[in-house]
C-alpha cells in the first residue's frame, strides 16, 4: 500500500498544481484529484501490436497513423486505455523488441510528428496510451554498442561483457553454462571486442548492464522523453532478466528436459528475479510518481512483463520492507495456469491464489493474451471466447485484452515456413518452427471482409491475413443482431457499475464444469457470473449458493445462447449449454 506520506505528499502537490490552498481539497478538487490517481484501477487496457493493427501506406505493415485512423474503434467500444508493442526504431530481428533508437519512430511505422498526432487525437477522445519500454536489451545495431564493442570512453560496460576460456585446442568457451530463453548459449562471441557479451534472447539482443549507472541514467532519460510527449505509462518488457548473478554462477540442471540447448534445462537462480530488479523498478515508480505529481494529466503507471512465480511477482506490487513498485505486475495465470483441460475448481483456485496473496491496498489484474502466446479462441476453444470476455470483465480489478480477441480471432497455425517470420521460430527450423513460431497470434487486424480483411491495400502484408476473415471480421460482428463484439462491447459498459467496481468478489465451484462469482455491494447491487467450462449441457439449482430470495434477470448472455438478455430466470433451473457464459443481475424479490 502506499505510505500515507507519500499520499499526502502526492495530494500536496497534486493540490498545488491546481491552485489549492493549504486548507484541503474541495469536494470537486478531491474528485478530480481521484481521477488523476484512480483512473488505472478499473481499465481494460487494450494491447495493440503496432504491424498488425491497421496500414495506412500499402505497404502491408501497420503503421502509427493507422493507428490513430482506428482510435475512434476504441470510443465506439468503449476501451479508454491502449498499450502498444514496440514502435521505436529498429531492425525488427524480434519485431521491435530489438531498439536501436529509444527515441525515434521506426519508419516503418511513421514519425514523431505521427505519433504526437496520435497522442493529440487519442487525448481528444479520452484514451491514455501507454508504450511498451523494453529495458533488458538494446538491438545489436544499436550505436551504443558499437561504441561498447569499440570501448569508446564511457561505453566500455555498457553491456555485459566477458572473457570465457580458450581451451588449447582453439576451441572458445563461454563464460558459464547459461541459456537463452529461445534457446541455446546465452553467450555471443564478438570478434571484434574479443570478448562475449550476454544476450538473453536473441543475438541481436545484447543484454544491457545495469551495475552501471550510465545505463540507468540513459534509461531515466528515455522514460522522461515519453513521458514529455504525452504518455500514461509503460508497459515494461522482461523485467525478470534485467539482472544477472555479479559472479556469473553456473545454474544448476533443472532435470526437467535432457535438451542441453532448451532454456528449461537449467534452473534459473542466477538469471531471473534478482533482487536488484525490484530496486530498479521501484526507482521507475519513483521517477513516474515524481513526474505526475508535478505535472498535470493522469498519475502516470507502470505494468511489468514477468513469467515468475507468484510470490515473487507480489513483491513487484510492493516488497517485504513496503516499497512500492510497478502499479501491477501482468498476471499470466490464463495464459500459463489455465488451459482447455481446467476444471471449474482450477478456475476458481488461480483466481483466488491472486486475491490471497496480493498484497492488501492493490488492484488485481487478469490478463487474457498478447503476442507471445496463442490466442484466447485457440487456448481454450472458440466457443469459449463470449464467457472467457464475462469472466475477464467481471473479475475485480483490471482486464487486459489483446487485439482482435473482442471479435474471438484465432491463431493461424498454418502459415507455412516461407512465411514465417518469428525470429526463435525461424532459429528453429522447418520441422521444429509450428509450434514455437509467435506468428500465428500476431496476424493482421480482421476488420471486414475487404482484401487483407482491410487491414492493407498491398499485394502482400508482412504476415498473411487469417484465411478466416471473410466470416470473422469486425464489419460482419458489428452487424450481426449478436456478435462477440456486441457483447464485449455491452460487459465494457456494465463495467461502470459500482458492483463491478468496488464490489466484493465471492465465488463458488458449481460443480465440476460449473463455476460462478457474485460481485456484491451488500444492500445495493450484487451481479453473477457463471460459466461452464466443459462440452456439456448442464441444467443448475443455484439457490443455495445465491442466498435466496433473489430475482434473476441476464444482463449478458453469449452469442449462441439460448438465453437473451432481460430475461428471467428461475435459480432452480438455470440451464448452461456447452461453455456457457451469463452475466445475471441479482435483486431482492419485491
Ligand atoms: C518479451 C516480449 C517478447 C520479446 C521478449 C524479448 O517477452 O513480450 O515478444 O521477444 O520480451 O524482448
Ligand atoms: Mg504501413
Amino acid at each position: 500500500m502506499m505510505g500515507l506520506g507519500k499520499v499526502i505528499a502526492l495530494a500536496v502537490s497534486v493540490g498545488l498544481v491546481v491552485g489549492l490552498a493549504a486548507a484541503g481539497p474541495s469536494k470537486k478538487e478531491q474528485k478530480e484529484l481521484d481521477a488523476k490517481n484512480n483512473w488505472w484501477k478499473n481499465e481494460v487496457f487494450y494491447q495493440i501490436y503496432p504491424r498488425s493493427f491497421q496500414d495506412s501506406d500499402g505497404d502491408g505493415i501497420g503503421d502509427l497513423p493507422g493507428i490513430t485512423s482506428k482510435l475512434e474503434y476504441f470510443k465506439e467500444t468503449g476501451i479508454t486505455a491502449v498499450w502498444m508493442s514496440p514502435i521505436f526504431e529498429s531492425p525488427m530481428v524480434d519485431f521491435g523488441y530489438d531498439i536501436s533508437n529509444y527515441t525515434n519512430i521506426q519508419p516503418e511505422y511513421g514519425t514523431l510528428e505521427d505519433f504526437d498526432a496520435l497522442i493529440a487525437k487519442a487525448n481528444e477522445l479520452g484514451i491514455k496510451v501507454i508504450l511498451d519500454f523494453v529495458p533488458n536489451h538494446s538491438s545489436n545495431k544499436h550505436p551504443w554498442f558499437a561504441k561498447s564493442i569499440a570501448r569508446e570512453a564511457g561505453y566500455e560496460d555498457f553491456y555485459v561483457w566477458e572473457n570465457g576460456t580458450l581451451l588449447e585446442n582453439g576451441t572458445r568457451v563461454p563464460p558459464n553454462n547459461w541459456r537463452s530463453v529461445f534457446s541455446g548459449s546465452a553467450w555471443e562471441w564478438n570478434e571484434e571486442r574479443g570478448q562475449f557479451y550476454l544476450r538473453q534472447f536473441t543475438y541481436a539482443q545484447p543484454d544491457l548492464n545495469y551495475r552501471n549507472p550510465a545505463v540507468v541514467q540513459a534509461m531515466d532519460d528515455t522514460l522522461l522523453y515519453w513521458l514529455n510527449r504525452g504518455v500514461a505509462g509503460f508497459r515494461i518488457d522482461a523485467v525478470i532478466y534485467i539482472y544477472e548473478d555479479e559472479q556469473l554462477r553456473d545454474e544448476p540442471l533443472s532435470g526437467t528436459t535432457s535438451d542441453p540447448n532448451s532454456f528449461d534445462y537449467l534452473e534459473h537462480i542466477y538469471t531471473k528475479n534478482q533482487k536488484e530488479g525490484y530496486t530498479l523498478l521501484q526507482h521507475w515508480r519513483q521517477l513516474l510518481d515524481n513526474y505526475s505529481s508535478s505535472n498535470e494529466g493522469p498519475l502516470r503507471i507502470m505494468m511489468t512483463e514477468g513469467y515468475a512465480p507468484l510470490a515473487d511477482l507480489m513483491d513487484y506490487y510492493e516488497d517485504a520492507q513496503g516499497v512500492l513498485g510497478p502499479e501491477f505486475p501482468f498476471n499470466f495465470d490464463f495464459i500459463g495456469e489455465l488451459n482447455a483441460d481446467s476444471l471449474a475448481a482450477d478456475f476458481v483456485f488461480y483466481i483466488q491464489r491472486w486475491l490471497i496473496y496480493m498484497p492488501h491496498g492493490h488492484v488485481a489484474n487478469w490478463v487474457m493474451g498478447n503476442h507471445d502466446n496463442s490466442r484466447v479462441a485457440s487456448r481454450f476453444g472458440a466457443q469459449t471466447v463470449d464467457a472467457m470476455n464475462m469472466l475477464m470483465m467481471t473479475l475485480p480489478g483490471i482486464g487486459v485484452t489483446y487485439y482482435g480477441e473482442e471479435l474471438g480471432m484465432l491463431d493461424y497455425r498454418d502459415i507455412s515456413w516461407e512465411q514465417t517470420v518469428d525470429q526463435p521460430a525461424c532459429d528453429a527450423g522447418i520441422d521444429n518452427y509450428k509450434w514455437i513460431s509467435r506468428d500465428p497470434e500476431r496476424t493482421p487486424m480482421q476488420w471486414s471482409d475487404e482484401p487483407n480483411a482491410g487491414f492493407s491495400s498491398s499485394d502482400q502484408t508482412w504476415l498473411p491475413v487469417h484465411p478466416n476473415y471473410k466470416e470473422l471480421n469486425l464489419r460482419n460482428q458489428q452487424q450481426a443482431e449478436r456478435s462477440h463484439y456486441k457483447i464485449y462491447q455491452s460487459l465494457l459498459k456494465l463495467r461502470k457499475q459500482e458492483a463491478l467496481k468496488k464490489g466484493a468478489f465471492i465465488p463458488g465451484v458449481l460443480n465440476r464444469r460449473v463455476f460462478a462469482f457474485k460481485r456484491e455491494i451488500q444492500g445495493q447491487n450484487t451481479l453473477l457470473t457463471i460459466i461452464n467450462v466443459k462440452n456439456q449441457t448442464e441444467q443448475l439449482d443455484i439457490t443455495d449458493f445465491i442466498d435466496l430470495p433473489n430475482r434473476l434477470h441476464v444482463l449478458v448472455a453469449g452469442v449462441d445462447s439460448a438465453h437473451t438478455a432481460g430475461e428471467r430466470l428461475n435459480p432452480q433451473e438455470i440451464s448452461l449449454a456447452p461453455y456457457e457464459g451469463l452475466v445475471i443481475q441479482l435483486s431482492k424479490r419485491k
